[in-house]
């Protein structure tokens, strides 16, 4: 094979496809599940002003019905020649209570996912936290609550001790700063709040949870690696002032190294403690010696990538630091404005700063709009052209020297639910009837397939 024509990827490789329990499972109130704070809120909020524009009226009920169809979406896994397919566990599935009683019923839809996943040849890669939390937990002070390490570890272990034995890739959050730092700080996001310290205290409540289930894994010694997920949309300064560069920097460690860099180095980062006075004054007190203190090393990095933005210096802004999504060459308005590029930008910076952690992009994913049309939405020409120039460039990053890249997810397997604009944008390689469960297969997830099978991409 000619290695200059062509992009090609390493044999071990992984290639797969994401989505999560709360956006794909439907099925919210059965078999003894409880209600999560994703569905709590969405009810709450449904059809609400948010900003220009309105919540969804759409209830994240449904999903895809993975939690009825797991096994033809397995099938269709399998037919598509998938490496690894990347799900997440419902807390509030496995243990309603948020703490105590396990219920069997949660533990045996995913051990009957698992096992099909396994049979079929299909690595599972499981995030034990993806945004959805029992409400009755949400409701004891949720993240913000002293006793949440606590709470995530007992539920990490019923994890690890159910589906351990074969779930080799293990991540304990997806994204927290969206549930977070959005969620108290932003107010963007379920629970809405606004409160900087009780923000800093619930990153930190979280960062601790994340050490207790990395050491726990650990010390259970089944042979698997643990990380978890952070996105990153990589920023770059309108221009080349001091101010500028000096806005970047922050707005890059507030997003991403806040969290990232205490899960690999145990601290966090100093520039932004040193030049921040609001953030400084309202940290947990001995939040230092605590992270340390409790700091335990994960095995590898799962980064979600979508779009990138700019970063300006404005002294009225938060940090100092006006941000903005840039829309390079994508439509005026478009959700999740495409920007292939910046995946070159974010492997360099995260390889560079944290000494060439393995990498896995953990999701990555071109949105539509939903227009009811079956026919013209599995037509996906764009979303074809997404992928593969997404591609072309992990395996221009590959080529180049970062060998730290070690798989690529797409989000998602099939059209769910969106948190925040429920079924009106569709990501997936298949396309849902939300209202029948119907499936069919999108052009995309045919070149997705011939992608898996030859490992390469045009
Ligand atoms: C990410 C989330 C995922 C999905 C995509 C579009 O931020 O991890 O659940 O909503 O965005």
């Amino acid at each position: 094979m000619n290695r200059y024509v062509g992009f090609h990827f390493p044999e071990d490789f992984v290639f797969g496809t994401a989505n999560s329990a709360f956006q794909s499972e439907g099925a919210w109130d059965r078999d003894g599940k409880s209600e999560t704070n994703m569905e709590y809120y969405a009810r709450k909020v449904a059809g609400q002003p948010r900003g220009k524009n309105f919540y969804t009226k759409d209830l994240p009920d449904r999903g895809c019905f993975f939690y009825d169809n797991y096994e033809a979406y397995i099938e269709d896994m399998a037919k598509t020649g998938l490496d690894s397919f990347r799900l997440s566990i419902s807390w509030s599935r496995v243990i309603p209570n948020g703490v105590g009683e396990v219920n069997p019923k949660g533990i045996d839809f995913y051990n009957r996912v698992i096992d099909k996943l396994l049979e079929k040849g299909i690595m599972p890669f499981v995030d034990i936290y993806h945004w959805d939390m029992p409400q009755c937990l949400q409701e004891k002070g949720g993240f913000a609550s002293p006793d949440f390490p606590d709470w995530f570890c007992s539920y990490a272990k019923v994890c690890f001790e159910a589906f351990g034995d074969r779930v080799k890739m293990w991540s304990t959050f997806n994204e927290p700063i969206v549930a977070v730092t959005y969620g108290y700080i932003r107010g963007t996001f379920p629970p809405f709040e606004k409160d900087l310290k009780k923000g800093l205290q619930a990153i930190h409540n979280c960062l601790l949870a994340h050490f207790g289930a990395v050491k726990l894994y650990k010390s259970m010694a089944l042979g698997g690696k643990i990380g978890a997920v952070n996105p990153l949309a990589p920023a770059t300064p309108v221009s080349i002032s001091q101010t500028d560069l000096d806005a970047c920097a922050r707005t890059m460690e507030y997003s991403f190294d806040w969290w990232t860099e205490p899960m690999l180095k145990g601290n966090y980062p100093q520039m932004l403690l040193q030049t921040c006075p609001d953030i400084a004054e309202a940290m947990p007190a001995g939040y230092a010696k605590e992270l340390a203190e409790q700091f335990v090393p994960m095995d590898f990095l799962g980064v979600n990538y979508y779009f990138a933005r700019t970063a300006k210096y404005d002294p009225e802004a938060f940090l100092q630091t006006k941000t903005a999504v840039e829309t390079y060459f994508a439509e005026p308005g478009q959700s999740y404005a495409p920007y292939p590029a910046g995946l070159f930008d974010l492997v360099q910076y995260v390889s560079d700063r944290y000494d060439n952690v393995d990498i896995y992009i953990t999701e990555n994913g071109y949105a539509s709009q939903n227009i009811c049309d079956e026919e013209k939405e599995c037509d996906d020409l764009d979303r074809i052209m997404y992928i593969r120039e997404h591609l072309r460039i992990m395996a221009r990053l590959i080529r180049a020297g970062y060998k730290n890249l070690k798989g690529y997810y797409y989000w998602n397997d099939a059209d769910s639910y969106e948190e925040l604009d429920g079924y009106n944008l569709r990501f997936g390689l298949t396309w849902v009837d939300h209202t029948t469960g119907k499936r069919t297969w999108k052009k995309s997830r045919y070149y997705f397939s011939e992608v898996c099978k030859s490992k390469m991409v045009n």
